[in-house]
């Protein structure tokens, strides 16, 4: 008997759509399946005002199909010198959903970000009276940190700071990686959400590095340990409102991958949907599919939720998703499961 399942159209709520070249040929991936995204800032140079914002929404809505409803939420890249009053004025016009604090260095084009969180204290208040939600890239940079901790590093040291400080600024932990970020999301009230990606809910470190290093699977934050993929699928599959879809789909064009300094990134927009489905099957919680990737993230911001659906269906036949996306500037490898997929998008 075939299996169907019809769940709310889903959003993302982290993706990076890039400019450009590969701007046309991503944006299509996504707004195959998704209704809304929440889009990254981190071009080079970064969206940092409401004016570059408006221009890079009317850049990606040329390249959104014209039978396709997607909509793009934007973010502005949080810097140093960000203006408390550009922020609100963004937010009040409803051009911006978010603003993204990166800790500079701490991944793809994160220079401008935030060396000194005291620096930024003024727009956060702003933020927090207003409600605008801050998206976290939680990693401490400190070289002496190594890198499978920097996560648990950044929440004890920075977070819980700054949420103590502000507890009314709502905070989504971004694309967490491990048990403790997990936890300390669980901790947190009705101002605490976290992401989590398709990537980390399949891979761990052994992925990326046994029997030869996969470039493809390297991205930031590094998928860590085996127990941490598991308290992450425990979350994403426990009907945890708090935990949602972001899929930090993020295209770099294969030669930049396969280098001997490799950019970080997995790109996923085209079969995260079929994956998510097998994930949420393996752990015989598909009822619970349509909370993570289509109710939960609306309902952190506020949103309603997508009017429409998006049915899979499960088939003896794998689906054919192609290995790479052309671009005018090259090939974009999509990421590879490991294992067959069955949930087709119908
Ligand atoms: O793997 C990643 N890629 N992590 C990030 O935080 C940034 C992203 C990108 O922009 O390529
Ligand atoms: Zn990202």
């Amino acid at each position: 008997m075939t299996q169907r399942l019809t769940i709310t159209r889903p959003d993302d709520w982290h993706l990076h759509l890039r400019d450009g070249a590969v701007l046309r040929a991503v944006t299509p991936e996504t707004a195959r399946h998704f209704g809304r995204a929440i889009v990254m800032p981190n071009l080079v140079p970064p969206v940092v005002s409401a004016v570059e914002a408006a221009a890079y929404r009317e850049r990606i809505m040329d390249a959104v199909p014209s039978d396709s409803d997607f909509t793009p939420l934007m973010t502005l890249y949080l810097t140093e010198t960000t203006d408390p009053a550009d922020v609100a004025y963004a937010a009040a016009t409803g051009l911006v959903s978010a603003v993204k604090l990166y800790p500079a260095g701490a991944t793809t084009n994160s220079q401008s970000g935030v060396r000194n969180i005291d620096a930024v204290m003024p727009v956060l208040e702003t933020m927090a009276e207003i409600g605008l939600p801050l998206c976290v890239h939680g990693e401490v940079t400190t070289p002496d940190v190594d890198i499978f901790d920097r996560e648990a590093v950044f929440i004890e040291t920075v977070l819980d700071p700054l949420r103590q400080r502000l507890p009314t600024l709502r905070v989504v932990m971004e694309h967490i990686t491990t048990e403790e970020g997990v936890k300390y999301a669980r901790s947190g009230g009705e101002n605490l959400a976290a992401t989590i990606t398709t990537h980390h809910l399949i891979i761990n470190r052994n992925n990326l590095l046994v029997g030869g290093i996969r470039p493809h699977y390297y991205c930031l934050p590094v998928a860590k340990r085996e127990k941490h993929r598991l308290a992450l699928r425990d979350a994403a599959t426990s009907g945890d409102s708090r935990f949602f879809l972001g899929t930090d789909s993020a295209p770099h064009l294969d030669p930049l991958k396969l280098s001997a300094c490799g950019c970080a990134g997995v790109f996923s927009a085209s079969n995260t949907v079929s994956c998510l489905a097998a994930v949420f099957e393996q752990e015989s919680a598909l009822d619970k599919l349509e909370g993570f990737a289509s109710l939960n993230g609306p309902a952190f911001y506020r949103l309603p939720t997508n009017a429409d659906s998006l049915t899979l269906e499960k088939r003896a036949t794998p689906c054919e998703y192609p290995a790479h996306i052309d671009t005018e500037d090259g090939p974009i490898t999509l990421f590879d499961p490991g294992f067959d997929l069955h949930w087709h998008v119908v």
